[in-house]
């Protein structure tokens, strides 16, 4: 049963490979190459097929920009089924962009660092992928540099999004009170994802109106840093996408060291991620709630809600154990619970959770991947284990969804994956917490 569940997994992947050598997050809804999709599709791929792991990574960063940047979606095919497409971001408005490679001029969650020490740890072969992450390991440092000197703008080690596409978590409850602050026109525009999913599950119309806002603003100023962090009303710190890049320059300290002769790279890391991890306990924790929170740049202060998110700092190890022992008993209180699967992607005791709608309560296999490591971090494997148990049995129940109904026993409710099926990361991290032993 595991066993078929694996190989149906291995399936899921090779048919979303594409054939210009990528491969996209599920068939119709996403028929483009994701940014950090790519990257958790790379650790699946690196337990029966290196090579691909390698060429997804390789594809992206075909289309990385000159100063370094890398974009949230890579079109490297046409395609009707997806809107906003790449006539609505015009990478090409930025002197940055690559010629040949349409992009958006939005990035998300800075995966790579750590994607490439895990195909470290995967590999059998440790001088042949060393091969490998010597080709490549410069380009994510490029990136890193490209974030601290175009997105930190206090020198606090911590990195803004001016999106909330770029946070990843698209439609979290997070950004209502900054959407009711923007008086963004009333667009007309064809969307497309509520033609392949139940609309109840994605992002409401007004909500788009905001999203191609924040775009039109960017591209108002060709996509240019300093244009867009003075004026985007939307100027966020957030602590899922801080510490995915905390933990990426640890990791990229690590493959570095292996490498050998890089200590400049070394110790510009080393800074970073020592200031980042001090001003993440200072600015993005909340004393109160008990959990790291967002801030919100533009209107400098704290965003005080509990998500997923608010979690994410165990994987880059910046609690200490009185903050961690509070963060547990936050996740106990608000996620746990006989009745409900680890872990809702919101508050599940707030009025704005939603655990049908897409970033407003549902789980999703990542960031359950990205908490199951924080808590292995910390050698708490109980709760490590309940993580991983709950994300293994809700995809043999349901399937390879995109996300999860966090309730659990709902007499006369049988389908409780939504979203996009045959979903890649969903495959890829499952062929992973498979492979992982606590
Ligand atoms: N996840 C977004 C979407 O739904 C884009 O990154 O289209």
């Amino acid at each position: 049963m595991t066993e078929n569940l694996i190989d149906k997994a291995k399936e899921v992947l090779i048919n979303n490979f594409q054939k210009g050598g990528f491969t996209i997050p599920s068939k119709n809804l996403y028929p483009f190459q994701w940014k950090w999709d790519s990257g958790f599709i790379a650790i699946g791929y690196a337990h029966f097929d290196m090579g691909k792991a390698k060429q997804e990574i390789k594809s992206i960063l075909k289309a990385q920009w000159k100063n370094g940047f890398i974009p949230h979606i890579v079109f490297h095919n046409e395609s009707d089924s997806y809107f906003p497409g790449p006539e609505v971001h015009q990478s090409e408005l930025s002197p940055f962009a690559p010629l040949n490679i349409k992009t958006t001029g939005i990035t998300q969650p800075p995966v790579f660092g750590f994607i490439l020490e895990k195909l470290y740890e995967i590999s059998l072969n440790k001088n042949e992928i060393l091969v490998f992450i010597r080709s490549v390991i410069d380009q994510i440092y490029k990136n890193h540099i490209y974030f601290y000197e175009n997105r930190d703008l206090f020198n606090e080690g911590l990195v803004y999004i001016y999106h909330n596409w770029e946070s990843g978590t698209d439609n979290s409850p997070l950004w209502d009170d900054i959407w009711q602050n923007i008086d963004s026109p009333d667009y007309k525009f064809e969307r497309k994802d509520t033609t392949h999913v139940d609309p109840s599950q994605r992002p409401s119309k007004r909500e788009y109106d905001h999203y191609i806002h924040l775009i039109e603003i960017a591209k108002k100023y060709n996509y240019n840093d300093k244009g867009i962090s003075d004026n985007s009303p939307f100027l966020v710190q957030d602590p899922l996408f801080n510490s995915i890049l905390l933990r990426s320059n640890e990791a990229l300290i690590n493959l570095y060291k292996i490498i050998g002769n890089e200590k400049n790279k070394v110790n510009f890391l080393e800074k970073k991620l020592s200031i980042g991890i001090e001003n993440m306990n200072k600015k993005l924790y909340n004393e109160k709630i008990c959990a790291y929170v967002h801030y919100d740049l533009r209107n400098q202060k704290q965003v005080p809600f509990i998500s997923s998110s608010s979690f994410a700092p165990l994987f880059c190890g910046a609690p200490d154990l009185k903050k961690l022992k509070k963060l547990i008993s936050t996740l106990e209180n608000k996620f746990g619970g006989k009745e409900k699967y680890l872990c809702a992607s919101f508050d599940t005791t707030n009025s704005r959770y939603n655990p049908i709608k897409y970033w407003r309560g549902p789980i999703w296999i990542n960031l359950n991947w990205i908490l199951y490591n924080g808590f292995k971090r910390y050698g708490l494997n109980k709760m490590a284990k309940k993580i991983k148990n709950d994300s293994i049995e809700l995809i043999s129940k349901h399937g390879f969804y995109e996300y999860f109904d966090p309730r659990k026993n709902r007499a006369g409710l049988k389908k409780t994956g939504y979203g996009g099926d045959n979903f890649s990361w969903t495959a890829a991290l499952y062929i992973d917490l498979m492979n992982d032993k606590i």
